[in-house]
């Protein structure tokens, strides 16, 4: 008998929290208390939050980069990036402060594979993984933008950062070349000569920001700006907000970066004996991308091996890039 009564009541139990359950899922998304808001506020964040305290140095700096699956598959352009790290001087040290977000599943589950700090970043109804073939297409704008917006949170948790694209291959320790007054420092597509001039053409591919109340409004702003450009990526908004009122307002200091050490393939620096990082920027596809790069990476390892320090040693890339700039007339496809 009280058996029965047991089995009652547990019967009783399932039912009610099933009830519950069936309340919650049909309430609507933007309810405090529906599914989807109870598990973003349960996951993510809590997620993210930890991921940034492993990954950051000592003075809550992280390195940041971003991945797809294009970008991921093995032999491709993360497993160079890397590989930079390990025969630059003296910063194999910094990819254990190296945050790689990946942008969909398959990503992420090859950065787990060969990485120790991966984190997810989900957007509903966005299919990241074939970004690098539909460029400007609304999906590549959106992942464009999603990592702006993401950048800003990491401000707004109080962690310094640069950030890389995984096209940029790291020589020397970037950290040694910021400067003391800039809160925002940013690569140059073409360097002026001068790193206060915001004629300078910056280039998003990578960019120092410094935790403070000022990255955090500039971050938000150009975020915001988005709408004011419909159509437009990251870099070219930034490049027409530069010069407004807005960013006097906010008090931001922002320099740019000399492209004799943040170099990249639209001015790339001469000198090998000063280069820090070089972006495969003005190019056009992956597999030339990868042609020049691993041209660059060579000639890297030449240099460092050379015994000969009055030998010149010059790049022999980009190649393949410059090919495939010609292919294309217009400008607006360079990236
Ligand atoms: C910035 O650079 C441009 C182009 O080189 C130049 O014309 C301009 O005078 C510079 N502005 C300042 C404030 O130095
Ligand atoms: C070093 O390279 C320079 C320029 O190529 C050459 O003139 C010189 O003879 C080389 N010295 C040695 C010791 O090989």
């Amino acid at each position: 008998m009280a058996e029965l009564r047991r089995l009652l009541l547990t019967a009783c139990a399932v039912f009610l929290l099933l009830l519950a359950l069936i309340a919650v899922c049909l309430l609507p998304p933007s309810h405090p208390l529906s599914i989807s808001t109870l598990s973003a506020w349960l996951r993510p964040q809590a997620d993210l939050d930890r991921i940034l305290q492993e990954t950051a140095m000592p003075d809550k700096t992280v390195i940041i980069t971003t991945l797809n699956e294009a970008w991921a598959t093995p032999n491709s352009m993360i497993d160079l990036f890397l590989h930079s790290f390990g025969t630059g001087k003296k910063i194999t040290r910094l990819v254990n402060h190296l945050l790689i977000v990946a942008l969909d599943e398959k990503s992420y589950e090859r950065c787990l594979s060969i990485h120790l700090h991966c984190f997810h970043l989900k957007k509903d109804g966005v299919d990241f993984s074939r970004s690098e073939k539909l460029f400007m297409t609304p999906d590549y704008l959106t992942m464009m933008w999603t990592r702006i917006d993401f950048l800003r949170q990491v401000l707004e948790k109080g962690f310094s950062f640069i950030f890389s694209d995984a096209d940029v291959l790291w020589f020397r320790d970037p950290f040694e070349y910021l400067s003391p007054d800039a809160d925002v420092l940013m690569a140059c597509d073409h360097y002026v000569g001068d790193p206060w001039n915001l004629t300078n053409e910056a280039n998003g591919g990578f960019v120092y920001a410094r935790a403070n109340t000022r990255t955090v409004n500039f971050y938000k702003y150009w975020f915001m700006a988005r709408e004011a450009f419909p159509g437009m990526h990251d870099q070219d908004v930034f490049n027409m907000i530069k010069q407004g009122k807005a960013l006097e307002e906010i008090g931001l200091q922002m320099q740019f970066f000399d492209t004799k050490y943040i170099s990249c393939f639209c001015q790339p620096s001469d000198d090998l004996e000063k280069v820090v990082t070089m972006h495969a920027n003005c190019c056009f596809g992956l597999e030339s991308k990868l042609q020049d790069l691993r041209r660059i990476l060579a000639d890297w390892n030449r240099y460092q091996l050379a015994t000969n320090r009055s030998e010149e040693l010059r790049w022999s890339a980009p190649k393949s890039c410059l090919q495939s700039s010609k292919v294309l007339e217009s400008s607006e496809m360079l990236h």
